[in-house]
């Protein structure tokens, strides 16, 4: 059986704003992430309009891997990471985002970081936006509504690409650029854009102009780019949860064939450089009208990726409207047509866990692109609990992770297709995005922190974390 390149990238993935902490010091402004408050699995987080001094806002402090990134970055090494995904925050560049200079101490701790991650034979792959736009320009300009924040965000790209020229080869521009569209979920738009819907507003057409602007944006960062080192690798990255049909039923192969299209619309626009016709179709029944600038086709044409990320947790099932309606106990990032699937398991938190949809992805996005791909996010948020003896036995996110890199490894040697690379989500524990949980753990390094923002903050390896650096030294091959 062949193997995978010897170049995979084995790594881990983060986000600075659900580790990093250190959220006021050295000159970082607040972000969107900063008013969030933390929430549970059944109770949402809200949103702030600033930062309350009576509430508990986890992100703050994160696991602190501000002060104690040598020891975490050591703890990485030691796991024989050959790449770490993580971002650079925003607002610690451009403080409230709309100044002309940089913020010189931010960038100092990012020259930091990557060095410190060289120094270790790992390879920084850089996210340019998770949730970490300065909130002046969420408050100020109501985020990507604004043309100008395009401005902004190509100009902190700009900055970081020049300062880490020589440092970073993998980039990618906005974290899940597709999740926005849920408005069932309005943090995911408030994170990746800094936008609010008010009452009164066609969702839709905010949505999509929204989307236009971060398009150009992510465009506009690509090109810019690759002029300052062609040798760069500047991917998009988006969230793949794949649509199944509940039953062969023409209908249900439609709804699913339909749906598909909000997967698919953000990586046909970064891959190809132009909106599909489904999409104009769409938007002129709807009458939505976009706010499209004379350059808008040239810039997107200009800037297409080179690779795709993506990050790969669950799999959904849609049946078609006129059905009698199978819709019971449903999993998240479910769609209003979402019925429940009888062969997939959940997780605690009602994650779908469907280790084959991760082939299956693999199968769909290669060969609707002919690019290369990036799984820059795959893991179990779980429960873990520590033995008298200080040990935390994970076999169930051993035998999670042991999957999907089964599924890799078929979609590689038997379906021919191409994968950089594996960056497990939350290679160490962090402060989970939808909940801002600290109980809902990623990390295969333990980290002593509550919900509620006690404890030491000692890390400790799991099982998994030994279980990965055989994976990683055999290139995969050992999994058991
Ligand atoms: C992805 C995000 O949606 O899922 C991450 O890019 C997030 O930021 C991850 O943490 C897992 O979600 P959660 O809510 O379990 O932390």
């Amino acid at each position: 059986m062949t193997q995978l390149s010897k170049d995979f990238l084995w790594g881990g993935a983060l986000a600075a704003n659900q580790f990093e902490g250190g959220f006021d010091q050295g000159g970082k402004g607040l972000s969107v992430i900063d008013v969030m408050t933390a929430g549970t699995h059944q109770i949402p987080r809200r949103i702030t309009q600033t930062v309350d001094p009576h509430t508990y806002y986890p992100n703050h402090e994160g696991i602190d891997f501000y002060h104690k990134y040598k020891e975490d970055i050591a703890l990485f090494g030691d796991l024989h990471l050959k790449c770490l995904r993580t971002s650079i925050a925003w607002s610690r560049i451009f403080p409230k985002g709309d100044e002309t200079e940089p913020n010189e101490e931010g960038l100092q701790f990012y020259d930091a970081v990557i060095d410190e991650l060289l120094k270790h034979n790992i390879e920084p792959v850089i996210t340019l936006s998770h949730f970490e736009m300065p909130l002046h320009l969420a408050n100020a300009y109501g985020g990507f509504r604004s043309r100008y924040v395009i401005d902004c965000f190509v100009k902190f790209a700009e900055v970081v690409f020049k300062r880490y020229k020589d440092k970073v080869t993998y980039w990618m521009t906005f974290n899940e650029i597709n999740n926005q569209m849920d408005i069932q979920h309005p943090i995911y738009l408030w994170t990746n854009a800094g936008v609010r819907i008010e009452e009164d507003e066609n969702a839709e057409q905010v949505l999509y102009q929204v989307a236009h602007h971060q398009l150009v944006a992510s465009a506009r960062a690509v090109k810019i780019g690759k002029g300052i080192n062609r040798n760069f690798k500047i991917g998009n990255m988006i969230s793949h949860v794949p649509i199944y049909p509940y039953s062969c039923h023409p209908k249900d192969i439609m709804e699913a064939e339909i749906q598909n299209r909000s997967r698919f619309f953000f990586p046909d626009v970064q891959v190809r450089g132009f909106y599909p016709n489904y999409i104009k179709k769409m938007l002129a029944h709807k009458h939505i009208h976009i706010d499209w600038s004379e350059k808008d086709d040239e810039i997107l044409a200009q800037g297409t990726v080179d690779f795709i990320g993506f990050s790969y947790y669950m799999s959904t099932t849609v049946q078609h409207k006129d059905a009698h309606f199978s819709k019971k106990d449903t999993v998240f990032g479910d769609l209003p047509t979402s019925v429940e699937n009888p062969y997939i398991e959940k997780s605690d938190w009602g994650w779908a866990i469907d280790p084959i949809g991760l082939r299956y992805t693999l199968n769909t996005l290669f060969n609707r692109y002919q690019l290369p791909l990036f799984v820059v996010e795959n893991g179990l948020g779980a429960v873990d609990t520590i033995d008298d003896t200080g040990h935390i036995h994970d076999q169930y996110r051993i035998n999670y992770l042991r999957q999907h890199i089964e599924a890799i490894k078929i979609a590689v040697n038997e379906d021919g297709v191409e994968v950089m690379g594996y960056t497990p989500w939350g290679i160490i524990d962090i402060v989970s995005f939808t909940t801002g949980e600290m109980r809902k753990r990623y990390g295969l390094i333990y980290v002593d922190r509550d919900n509620e923002g006690n404890g030491t903050l000692k890390r400790s390896p799991k099982q998994s974390y030994y279980w990965y650096r055989n994976v990683i030294d055999s290139n995969g091959e050992t999994l058991n």
